[in-house]
């Protein structure tokens, strides 16, 4: 189920939840900046496209849309971007050269329709001004978050998501083990090259978040996470290299779930 909710005065949450089997459930999350020139952050994911579409009619009618920053170009991201395009001739995208490049190998972005920014680099969008930064954990190349100074809110991408059992509305909802054990584990599945990262070139790239002191925190796959939650973000991140690396099920454990699962009792029926 998709679904809509305010994260701040001016934000939006589009969200569902995706499970993945024998881990928990990874919560997708889109968001529309409200302002003179809106923007929309990301597409949701390919499959549940139609839903997404109509949830995010509710907040605004796509066609006011005047920005769609695309964190990167993954499933989960990129589920509406073809059709938002064809709907909203006005729509531009914030992106990557890289991201221009990997779309350009199923969807290709118009160049007139693109913006290409590299971290660091500002973008005016109406009545705010958006930085664009390198989180410091990633999965795909073409990544790029941004803090929002009118709001002070950083979006992070797929960074400080978490596999969790239930989604709360807001992240401060969950246990301090719950958030810390959903963020380790999400970490060492979506970017398992942290096991091999230098702790103390981590850390830095850390404190570069800490010393933006953002008022809230948007992950792609967290709840949103008011600031003072962000010193509890981080040390997740930090102990997410030495946490027990993640290794998918092999043929025969998905043999052994299937089995399980057609054994499982069955609902009666009249
Ligand atoms: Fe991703
Ligand atoms: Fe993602």
């Amino acid at each position: 189920m998709t679904s809509s909710h305010a994260a701040a005065a001016d934000i939006d949450v589009i969200t569902s939840h995706f499970p993945i089997p024998g881990f928990g459930v990874v919560p997708i999350n889109a968001f529309v900046i409200h302002g003179s020139e809106p923007v929309l952050v990301d597409t949701g994911a390919a499959v549940q496209s139609d839903e997404f579409l109509a949830t995010l009619r509710t907040v605004i009618d796509p066609r006011d849309l005047r920005w769609l920053w695309l964190t990167h170009t993954d499933f989960d991201h990129i589920g509406s971007l073809p059709r938002l395009l064809a709907e909203n001739p006005r729509l531009r995208v914030i992106t990557t050269f890289l991201g221009m490049g990997i779309m350009g190998l199923s969807d290709p972005l118009p160049i007139d329709r693109v913006f290409l920014v590299n971290p660091g680099e500002k973008i005016a969008v109406g009545d705010r001004t958006l930085t664009a930064f390198k989180p410091p954990v990633f999965d795909n190349p073409s990544t790029t978050g941004f803090y929002d100074g009118k709001s002070g809110v950083l979006f992070s991408s797929d960074c400080f998501g978490a596999l969790l059992s239930d989604v709360p509305q807001n992240a401060s909802d969950l246990s301090d083990t719950d958030l810390r054990e959903g963020q380790v584990r999400w970490a060492t599945l979506d970017a398992p090259w942290l096991h091999k990262v230098d702790r103390a070139a981590l850390a830095r790239e850390l404190d570069v978040v800490r010393a933006m002191a953002p008022k809230m925190v948007l992950s792609s796959h967290l709840p949103p996470a008011p600031g003072h939650m962000v010193d509890r973000l981080l040390s997740s991140l930090a102990a997410a290299p030495g946490a027990q690396p993640f290794i998918g099920p092999n043929q025969a454990a998905l043999e052994e779930m299937l089995k399980a699962m057609t054994e499982a009792p069955q609902p009666a029926t009249v």
